[in-house]
C-alpha cells in the first residue's frame, strides 16, 4: 500500500519506492508539509522534519504559551494569509462580512485505490485501479462552514504525485474564492535553480534558468491561454544537478488558461512553491452545497537530473494523460497546405497535392485555413463553418471523397473559439463575441473571441463541427486559437460572476473538446494556438499532439523541440518539413537537416509537393520511409537530451527503445567550423554496454560501452583541404543514425 498512515502522529506518507511525500497534522489542526523527495523508508515517524524553533519575539504565533509555533515559518501544505503567515497563500476566501480569515482543520481522511478524474477539467487517469492510490484529506472551517479536500494520488510505476483541491460550501451564506492554488509546497532551502520554458510567437519554450533569491520569482499567463510566453511548467533542481544527475522537482499544471507558478523565498531561506490558476481576474462564488475544484498539478521527483524528470513526464503522460485510443496507435504522416498555398487554392489544386503526396508515401492530407465562408485573407469569415463554394464548388464532401480516393485520409483546420467581425455569424449574433458593454473591443488578427462561457454558443459550434466531421468522414482536426482574450466580460454571467469569466471560458473549451473526442474518438485532434500558444497538458488530454510553433525553420526548431521535450513526449510535438527559404526566418537549411529535425516529433510536410525537384522527391520518399521505420521508437522510446542548442553550436538527442535494442540519434551543427580536426563524436546514453549495435550507414558494429563512453563517430566535416573525403560541410549540418543490436 503506497500510502502509509501513522495514526498516532497523524502522518501521511505517500511512497512507491521511488518518491516520498510526507504530510502531518500540525498542533493547530492545519496540515504541515514534512518532505518531498527521494523515497524514504516506511514505518518511521518523521515529525522531526518540522522545525519550530523561531526566536521568541521574531514573529507572530498561534499560542500564547508557545511562541515557537508560528505559521510564519512552519512548513505547510495549504497555507492561508492573515493568521500569522505573511507569505503568499494557497487559499483566500472573501466572506459575506468582508473578512478573509479562515481556519481549516483536518477532520477526516480517506485512502482509495485508483484515481477519479476531475468533473469538468482535464486530468490524468488510471487505466486500472491498482495503478494508483489516492489520499483525500478533508479539512473543515467550522465558522465558515466549508469543507476543503486536498487530493493526492501516487502512481505505483511512476515517480509522480498529482495534487488538486476541492472546496464545498455547507452554509447558507455564499462566499467568494479569490485564490485557490492546485498545490503549495514549502521546501526547506533556497539553494535551488528554477527552470522555466519561456518565449513568444515563433520561438516558444526556450529554456531559462535562474538561481532562487529572496522574494518572489514567478512565471504566469493572464492571456486566457497558457501562452507562447510561459509554459505552465517549472522545475527546481539542486545546485549540483545537471541534465543527467542530481535532484530535480518538476511541476506541470493541467490547465490551458491563466496560471501562476511561483516560488517565494522567505527570510529563513525556505522556498514556497505555488502552482495554480492565476488569482488576477479570478473569483469563484460558492453558494450552499456548491463545489469548486481546482485544476490538477503533476509533480515529479527525479534523482537522474533534468533528463530523468523529462522521462518521468513523458512516460506518465503517454500512459495516463493521452487518450487511450491513441496510446498504441501510430499517427499518420501528414501534409498540410498552409505554407504552400495560404488562402489561395481550389479543389483541383488540393486534389493534385493529395495525389502527389500519396506517391511520396504521405498518409493524411490536411486542408488548413481558408476553406470556409469567403475567407481569402484573415479579415473575414471565422465562425461561418460552411465551405466556400467559390474555392470548393462541389463542396467539402466532394473534396474529401477525392482526397480519400487517392488513398489519403482527410483532415481540416478549424478555429472554433473565434468569430470575424466580418462574418455571417457576427452579423446574426453580434453579442456572441466577448466584449465589455459600452467599451470598444481590442483586435487580434482581425478577429474576436466567442463567449465560450455560454453553453448555447458551445452547442452551436459543436453542431457545426460534428456535421462536418460526419459528412466529410474527417480523420483529423487542427484546432487553432489565434488570439488572446481582452475586454473579458460575459453577457451570460451575473455582475458578481464576471471574475469567473476566464475559468468558465476554459470550461466551455474543454466541454467542446470532451464532447467531440468522446463522440468521435477516431478523429485525431492537433491543438494549435498561433503555433505553440496552448502547448499544455490540459490540451493533451484531448488532442494527443500540438503544433509546436509556426516557426518551422530547422535551426529554430532545435531550441523549440529541445525545450518542449523537458516536459512533453516527442510524440506530442507537431513538427513538419517546410520549404526554404523558411517563411519565418528566410533561412535556407538543407532538406536533409529539415527532416532530421522533424523526425523527432509527429512528422509531416508543409510545402508544395509539386515543386520538388527529382532529387528532392527521392529524398522525401526516403525520409517518409525512414520515419515509418522510426515512428514506433518516437512513440514508445525513452528520450535523452545529449547536447543543448542553448549552450553550444551543436545539438544532439536520441531516443532508445524500452528494451534498448534500437535507437535513433540526431546530431545537428548550426554553423560550420573552419579547419576542424576535433575528434567528432557524440556520447550516447541508455544503451546496453556489452551489446553490439549495427549502425545504419556505417560498415562495422560498435559496442554500447564504446558508444556511450567514447561516442558515435560523426561523418567527416569539410575542412578546406579534405574535399575528397569530406561527407558534410557548410552551415546547418546534421546526421541521424539508426542503431540496432546485431542479431
Ligand atoms: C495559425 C497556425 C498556422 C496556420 C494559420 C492559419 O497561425 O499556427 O499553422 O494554421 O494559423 O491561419
Amino acid at each position: 500500500m503506497p500510502i502509509i498512515i501513522n495514526q498516532e502522529k497523524t502522518q501521511f506518507h505517500l511512497t512507491n519506492g521511488k518518491v516520498s511525500y510526507i504530510i502531518n497534522k500540525l498542533k493547530n489542526g492545519h496540515l504541515g508539509h514534512l518532505y518531498f523527495g527521494k523515497a524514504l523508508r516506511i514505518d518511521e515517524d518523521y515529525s522531526h522534519f518540522q522545525i519550530t524553533d523561531v526566536p521568541t519575539g521574531a514573529s507572530c504565533h498561534t499560542y500564547v504559551d508557545d511562541p515557537a509555533f508560528s505559521l510564519e515559518t512552519v512548513k505547510q501544505e495549504y497555507p492561508v494569509y492573515g493568521t500569522s503567515d505573511f507569505r503568499e497563500p494557497a487559499l483566500s476566501i472573501r466572506q459575506e462580512n468582508g473578512s478573509h480569515i479562515t481556519d481549516f482543520k483536518l477532520v477526516s481522511y480517506k485512502v482509495t485505490s485508483g484515481k477519479k478524474e476531475l468533473r469538468e477539467l482535464p486530468s490524468t487517469f488510471v487505466n486500472e485501479e491498482k495503478e494508483a492510490s489516492t489520499l483525500e484529506l478533508v479539512l473543515e472551517d467550522t465558522i465558515l462552514n466549508a469543507e476543503l479536500t486536498l487530493i493526492y494520488t501516487i502512481f505505483e510505476e511512476h515517480s509522480i504525485i498529482t495534487r488538486s483541491a476541492k472546496l464545498k460550501n455547507n452554509s447558507d451564506q455564499a462566499f467568494s474564492i479569490e485564490r485557490m492554488m492546485s498545490a503549495s509546497i514549502d521546501f526547506p532551502t533556497k539553494d535551488l535553480i528554477m527552470t522555466q520554458l519561456s518565449g513568444t510567437w515563433a520561438r516558444e519554450r526556450h529554456i531559462h534558468k535562474r538561481k532562487l533569491e529572496p522574494g518572489i520569482q514567478a512565471i504566469s499567463s493572464l492571456r486566457g491561454a497558457s501562452s507562447h510566453h510561459h509554459n505552465p511548467f517549472m522545475s527546481l533542481q539542486t545546485m549540483d544537478a545537471t541534465e543527467h544527475q542530481g535532484e530535480v522537482y518538476g511541476f506541470n499544471l493541467v490547465y490551458s488558461g491563466n496560471f501562476l507558478a511561483q516560488v517565494e523565498v522567505d527570510h529563513y531561506e525556505q522556498s514556497r512553491v505555488s502552482v495554480g490558476i492565476h488569482p488576477t481576474r479570478f473569483e469563484w462564488n460558492l453558494s450552499k452545497d456548491e463545489v469548486y475544484e481546482s485544476p490538477e498539478v503533476v509533480m515529479t521527483y527525479s534523482d537522474q537530473g533534468l533528463n530523468g524528470m523529462s522521462q518521468s513526464f513523458h512516460k506518465f503522460y503517454q500512459e495516463h494523460l493521452i487518450a487511450p485510443y491513441w496510446r498504441n496507435r501510430n499517427r499518420p504522416i501528414l501534409i498540410n497546405n498552409w505554407e504552400a498555398t495560404y488562402f489561395d487554392f481550389n479543389e483541383e489544386k488540393l486534389v493534385s497535392f493529395a495525389k502527389r503526396a500519396k506517391e511520396l508515401g504521405i498518409e493524411l492530407f490536411v486542408l488548413d485555413d481558408g476553406w470556409f465562408g469567403q475567407r481569402n485573407d484573415d479579415t473575414t469569415s471565422l465562425g461561418d463553418w460552411g465551405e466556400d463554394r467559390s474555392k470548393l464548388p462541389e463542396g467539402l464532401e466532394s473534396l474529401s471523397a477525392k482526397v480519400r480516393e487517392t488513398g489519403l485520409e482527410f483532415g481540416l483546420w478549424f478555429e472554433p473559439e473565434m468569430v470575424s467581425p466580418n462574418s455571417e455569424l457576427n452579423r446574426e449574433y453580434p453579442d456572441w463575441a466577448i466584449g465589455t458593454p459600452g467599451r470598444e473591443r481590442s483586435y487580434g488578427r482581425n478577429q474576436f473571441v466567442l463567449d465560450f462561457t455560454r453553453k448555447e454558443i458551445v452547442d452551436y459550434i459543436y453542431e457545426k463541427m460534428s456535421d462536418i466531421i460526419e459528412r466529410t468522414q474527417l480523420s483529423y482536426i487542427k484546432w487553432d486559437m489565434n488570439r488572446n482574450i481582452t475586454e473579458a466580460y460575459s453577457r451570460g454571467l451575473a455582475v458578481h460572476q464576471q471574475d469567473e469569466f476566464f475559468h468558465r471560458y476554459l470550461l466551455g473549451v474543454y466541454d467542446l473538446y470532451k464532447r467531440l473526442t468522446t463522440n468521435y474518438p477516431h478523429v485525431l485532434f492537433e491543438s494549435c494556438a498561433g503555433g505553440g500558444g496552448r502547448f499544455d497538458p490540459g490540451m493533451f488530454r484531448y488532442a494527443p499532439q500540438a503544433w509546436a510553433s509556426d516557426d518551422t525553420d530547422a535551426m529554430e526548431r532545435l531550441k523549440i523541440q529541445y525545450g518542449s521535450s523537458l516536459v512533453y513526449p516527442l510524440y506530442s510535438i507537431g513538427s513538419h518539413v517546410s520549404a526554404v527559404p523558411n517563411h519565418q526566418t528566410l533561412r535556407s537549411t538543407p532538406l536533409e537537416t529539415r527532416a532530421n529535425v522533424a523526425y523527432f516529433g509527429t512528422f509531416g510536410y508543409e510545402l508544395n509537393p509539386q515543386e520538388l525537384s527529382q532529387e528532392e522527391e527521392d529524398m522525401v520518399k526516403a525520409q517518409i520511409s525512414n520515419y515509418k521505420t522510426y515512428r514506433h521508437l518516437i512513440r514508445t522510446g525513452e528520450f535523452y537530451r545529449l547536447q543543448s542548442p542553448f549552450e553550444s553550436n551543436e545539438t544532439a538527442w536520441m531516443v532508445v527503445s524500452q528494451d534498448r535494442s534500437e535507437a535513433l540519434v540526431g546530431w545537428y551543427k548550426v554553423l560550420a567550423t573552419p579547419n576542424n580536426r576535433k575528434e567528432q563524436t557524440v556520447r550516447l546514453k541508455g544503451l546496453i554496454e556489452n551489446a553490439s549495435y549495427q549502425i545504419e550507414g556505417l560498415n562495422r558494429p560498435y559496442y554500447g560501452d564504446e558508444l556511450m563512453n567514447r561516442g558515435i563517430p560523426l561523418t567527416t566535416e569539410f575542412n578546406g583541404v579534405n574535399a575528397s573525403k569530406a561527407e558534410r560541410g557548410g552551415d546547418f549540418q546534421s546526421n541521424v543514425y539508426y542503431l540496432k543490436i546485431e542479431k
